[in-house]
């Protein structure tokens, strides 16, 4: 517990009127939500010319990964789990349900298009869809075109929406943007694709069993209750901005897990005052790991950078832009990126899948 206090040159105002020549580095309690204060530095802490040892940035391309596999696991601790997934077109007949006892699951469609079957009804996908299938629900995924997700289990817990306090229950999606199972039709849509599904593939402590059956799973003629899967697509989010000064990226809060959340960086107007920090700041997010998984668009805050890619900037070092995003921000008035970033209370280990697809000079890319 500390007392606000101030020394030296600094601001009135975060990320605002930071004086020429001079760069503001954030450390910050609780995600920025806790104690946090600002330094103002004469070069930007990322000017590291060696990292020795685990701790440091790291970039990898997920799309180099085997596309053959159904399922890889990236990141773990005992709150989440963060994999990558390919789901192949299924031939009439072959398609199989399953069910994550695990807990409740978070699909990020990063490609493709389908059909989501599930106990509670059907739902569709697209690429840029959230799904949210609740622990132990069974549902199968029926891809029309080759799909893969970004996959992030909940294992402590339940999603919950973020608290839009000041802002109102409208803000970054309306209740209504959520889409709900549709029960009538689920039938006649898998009679028309051919499918019936005998199989559940069940997921408990990271092992599969199968459990089999005679007849059609997919039985349910009514249910009531608050407890089914859905979807929200990124076209129906609507992001938080202030053109006075740039917003902490808790305000693109999309889901909370435990001790952990999913934000979604979306397409918005930058920053329109003169002095207003456009790019996001340098930070030391003390209390949380990194992940951030670029869908779409062009990324603004560093180069060299394609859709797919995923970064893992973990708690113990400050980081901020790319040097040449703060050189070129000034011609923008309009960021155009997608991205999905996972920020986890507690230390995430890495598969060891991951080392074949890191891009290993990612820790220089912040000299000029
Ligand atoms: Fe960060």
């Amino acid at each position: 517990m500390s007392h606000h206090y101030t020394q030296g040159i600094n601001t009135k105002q975060a990320h605002k009127a930071i004086p020429e020549g001079y760069y503001e580095e954030e450390q910050g309690l609780l995600g920025f939500f806790g104690p946090v204060s600002h330094l103002i530095r004469k070069q930007p802490s990322t000017r590291w010319t060696k990292i020795e040892g685990p701790l440091k940035p790291r970039m990898y391309d997920l799309l180099e990964l085997n596309k053959t596999e159904s399922y890889r696991r990236l990141f773990y601790n005992d709150q989440v789990r963060i994999g990558w997934q390919w789901s192949e077109k299924k031939e009439p007949g072959k398609l199989f349900a399953e069910r994550n006892s695990d807990g409740d699951l978070l699909l990020f469609c990063h490609q493709g298009t389908g059909d989501i079957f599930t106990e509670y009804g059907h739902l569709s996908y697209s690429k840029g869809h959230y799904i949210v299938i609740p622990k132990c629900v069974t549902y199968a995924i029926s891809p029309t075109e080759k799909s893969n997700f970004l996959v992030i289990e909940n294992l402590g817990g339940h999603y919950e929406e973020p608290v839009r306090g000041l802002v109102g229950r409208h803000a970054i999606y309306d209740e209504n943007a959520l889409v709900k199972p549709e029960l009538e039709g689920q039938e006649a849509q898998l009679k028309k694709l051919g499918h019936e599904i005998k199989e559940i593939h069940v997921k408990h402590n990271s092992e599969l069993t199968k459990f089999s059956y005679s007849e059609e799973v997919f039985d349910v003629v009514g249910w009531k209750g608050d407890l089914y899967p859905f979807t929200l697509h990124v076209d129906d989010m609507m992001p938080l901005m202030s053109h006075r000064a740039h917003l902490p990226p808790s305000a693109h809060t999309t889901w909370v897990g435990r001790d952990f959340v999913v934000c979604t960086f979306l397409p918005r107007p930058l920053e329109s005052d003169k002095d207003a920090l456009k790019v996001p700041f340098y930070h030391q997010n003390i209390d949380y790991d990194e992940i951030l998984f670029y869908h779409d668009g062009d990324f603004f805050s560093r180069d060299n950078l394609h859709p797919g890619m995923l970064s893992f900037h973990p708690a113990g070092f400050p980081h901020g832009p790319h040097p040449k995003a703060v050189k070129t921000i000034e011609d923008k008035t309009h960021t155009n990126e997608y991205a999905v970033m996972i920020d986890t209370r507690w230390p995430l280990k890495r598969d060891e899948v991951l080392t074949s697809v890191e891009l290993n000079e990612y820790w220089k890319s912040w000299q000029s």
